[in-house]
């Protein structure tokens, strides 16, 4: 038997209290406390509860997969769209979520597949708008406008799509409870539900949640745990580059990236991402260095950049876009140590154009080499490519997937790589077309890597 009973829940961090409190004493925030109904269950198990299952009749049959008629979701995914599964996709409002969504609803439709589309924020008329915008034709989906998560329960029982898509978790309620949409115990009992029909009904559900600034909204973060994987949407919304990474992934590889561009029809996947980000590059001026990274199992060239100008006395300034701000950090004061450069009076800023945010120990050597020229005023080889990491001794250390950055910057043209010399010498294969240059520290890397030095 079901018992219920009146709690206060903290809308900030979850937890619940017996009788309420102007402030939490878990999280300490004030007024945070609203009152909710919990429903406790029976202690005792029914009759029929799942029984154990001996381990070696666990059935590992190979996850049952749908194509997303968009091969660049269905690589994100780790080879498409598991049934059953709860894929969260989150992003700043207005970057492009519910548009990616629709795309995706009309090639999981193309590919056999009954999507239903649950708007708990724009009208059927507005979605159907911006589905005419992208091209939609025919019926790529079931539309239902509701919050209330009985209803969604009641209409994927009537119509058994085999994918939900949410947009947007924030927006939908239960209402026996009494707080707001939005708030941390409706968006977690919301995303709850959606994991009890997407494991008993094999519905697979992607569930849409806007980042947000304060802690008013609960933002996707909180949800984190609960799905099976996490895309996010990222880069600026005033610029057309667009980057989907994945954050967590169950089913395959995290840390996977896609770079899209909004265009007047929608997303469109951007086939060749490094001569992309590539495009624009001011070759041959100084404080512009290509770098060879890894995101996930992809290799990808870009741009960093970097500017040194005299700051105002006493107060320097260093500013840092798509790349880590305190590795940066650490990165200056090895220059200094290491390199006698006098860094302290000088404004330091570097950024990754393109709209990128990457974490990766390679572009140690790339990201110093930048601010060197720029210090110097000496342009860096634009046919070279530099990746490795920096230890704080100024050595130069060696980094994963070798392979994967020498044949991307290959293809792209490249005449030499400066890379760490230990990666060079536990290489097998002899390149041919491109001179591969194994540097040991600091000092040396950056005489090859400049021009005319
Ligand atoms: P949207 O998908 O509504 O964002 P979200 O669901 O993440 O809040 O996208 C909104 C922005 O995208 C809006 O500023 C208009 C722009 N857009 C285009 O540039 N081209 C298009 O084809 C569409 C549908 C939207
Ligand atoms: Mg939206």
């Amino acid at each position: 038997m079901a018992k219920e009973r009146v709690v206060f829940v903290c809308e900030n961090c979850g937890v619940s209290f017996p009788k309420w409190m102007g402030r939490c004493t878990a999280c300490n925030e004030w007024s945070t406390l609203v009152e909710s109904v919990e429903i406790k269950k029976a202690a005792h198990p029914s009759r029929d509860a799942t029984l154990a299952i001996p381990y070696s009749e666990i059935d590992i049959s190979p996850a049952d997969r749908m194509e997303t008629g968009f091969s660049e979701i269905d690589r994100l995914l780790g080879g498409g769209l598991v049934r059953g599964s709860l894929v969260l996709v989150g992003g700043d409002p207005g970057i492009g979520k519910s548009t990616l969504m629709l795309q995706v609803a009309s090639g999981l439709q193309r590919s056999g597949q009954k999507v239903l589309y649950v708007s708990g924020e724009e009208s059927p008329a507005q979605v159907k708008l911006r589905g005419n915008r992208i091209g939609l034709t025919g019926d790529p989906l079931f539309m239902l406008p509701v919050r209330d998560m009985d209803a969604i329960e009641a209409e994927v029982a009537r119509l058994r799509p085999s994918v939900l898509i949410l947009d947007s978790i924030q927006t939908m309620m239960n209402p026996n409870m009494l707080s707001v949409p939005g708030s941390i115990t409706q968006v977690r009992e919301a995303t709850n539900r959606l994991l009890v029909l997407a494991k008993e009904q094999g519905v697979a559900c992607f569930i849409i949640g806007h980042i947000t600034k304060d802690g008013a909204i609960a933002g996707p973060k909180s949800l984190e745990h609960m799905v099976d994987a996490v895309l996010y949407f990222e880069g600026d919304r005033l610029h057309s580059n667009r980057i989907l990474r994945v954050q967590k992934n169950r089913f395959g590889s995290a840390s996977e990236l896609c770079l899209f561009t909004m265009e007047e029809n929608g997303l469109q996947p951007v086939t060749n991402p490094s001569l992309a980000l590539l495009k624009e590059r001011p070759a041959g001026s100084s404080g512009s260095v290509v770098a060879c990274c890894i995101e996930g199992t992809q290799s990808l060239c870009f741009e960093i950049q970097a500017l040194v100008s005299s700051g105002v006395l006493g107060n320097p300034r260093r500013m840092t876009e798509g790349l880590d701000h305190n590795r940066v950090a650490m990165l200056l004061a090895v220059m200094e140590k290491r390199l006698g450069c006098h860094l302290g009076g000088e404004d330091v800023f570097i950024n990754v154009p393109g709209g990128l945010y990457i974490d990766d120990p390679g572009l140690d050597l790339p990201v110093v080499a930048a601010v060197w020229s720029s210090l110097r005023r000496k342009p860096v080889d634009p046919h070279t490519a530099v990746f490795g990491e920096i230890g704080l001794a100024g050595e130069v250390r060696a980094v994963s997937s070798c392979d994967k950055r020498i044949a991307e910057a290959k293809a792209l043209g490249f005449h030499r790589i400066v890379m760490p010399a230990t990666n060079l010498q536990t290489r097998e294969r002899e390149e041919d077309h491109i001179e591969l240059l194994g540097v040991r520290n600091l000092k040396d890397s950056l005489e090859h890597i400049m021009v005319n030095s």
